[in-house]
């Protein structure tokens, strides 16, 4: 009998938009794994090949996901896990529909999102334990059932995530163990998704300098666009 752990999700309600010269990119990875670098870094490389590039971050990039992003970020009490879920599962459909899908349909344009589905599963998903189902489940219907092209996920492990917080001056003690075991799950939850979607996510080590990164990004990039070097 097949392990119900090991069972694959359906993932056939999902696409990726279509729009021939246009892409719809993401970053994902726990804290300081180098997403706003790389985000940086890999707009720099686009504008350099004449893309217009559009940068968004979740929840927020429209008037709605910002006050949203804001009832998130000030809520004094703890939210429900399921209440968390659709909060940013709303502010992403706002995004698809009045941002995202609307930028590609411009010529040369590559719309990257700083965080999206894949934190989903991780964060309520794995590390609040919905369950990743539930989490594709909330995503089914237009227009969240929307995927990116291609989707980086910078790997690193509990320590590094630490030390660069820590050398970024963020306060939180992050050493504290509950804290520690939330980590571990998110790095898990990163991992789920890759497995799910093994083509869309490559995974990339977040450990190499931050040059080694960008090219290491670059090469995938350049797959997608058609570029050989
Ligand atoms: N490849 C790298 N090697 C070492 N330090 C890095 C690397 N990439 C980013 N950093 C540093 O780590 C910290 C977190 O990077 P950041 O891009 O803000 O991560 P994120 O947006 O994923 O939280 C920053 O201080 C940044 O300068
Ligand atoms: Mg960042």
């Amino acid at each position: 009998m097949k392990n119900l752990k090991e069972k694959t999700p359906d993932i056939s309600s999902f696409q990726c938009p279509s729009s021939p010269s246009s892409y719809f990119l993401s970053f994902e990875g726990i804290e300081g794994s180098g997403k706003s670098t790389q985000l940086k870094n890999l707009k720099s490389y686009l504008e350099g090949l004449e893309y217009r590039v559009i940068i968004l971050r979740e929840p927020g990039g429209t008037a709605f996901g910002e006050k949203l992003r804001g009832a998130i970020l000030a809520s004094e009490e703890a939210l429900h896990p399921i209440a968390e879920a659709y909060l940013f599962a709303s502010s992403r459909a706002q995004l698809l529909n009045q941002v995202i899908l609307k930028e590609l349909s411009i010529k040369k344009t590559v719309v990257i999102c700083d965080r999206y589905i894949d934190s989903s599963i991780a964060y309520q998903g794995h590390a609040r334990g919905l369950g990743t189902e539930t989490i594709l489940k909330i995503h089914e219907l237009p227009p969240l059932n929307s995927l990116p092209h291609q989707t980086y996920y910078l790997d690193i492990d509990l320590q590094t995530s630490f030390e660069r917080q820590k050398a970024r001056g963020n306060e939180k003690d992050y050493f504290e163990s509950e804290s520690k075991k939330f980590y571990q799950k998110l790095i898990q939850g990163f991992k789920e998704a890759s497995r799910i979607f093994p083509d869309r996510i490559k995974i990339i080590n977040g450990h190499l300098e931050e040059e080694r990164v960008s090219a290491d990004i670059q090469k995938y990039v350049n797959r997608l666009l058609g570029i050989s070097h």
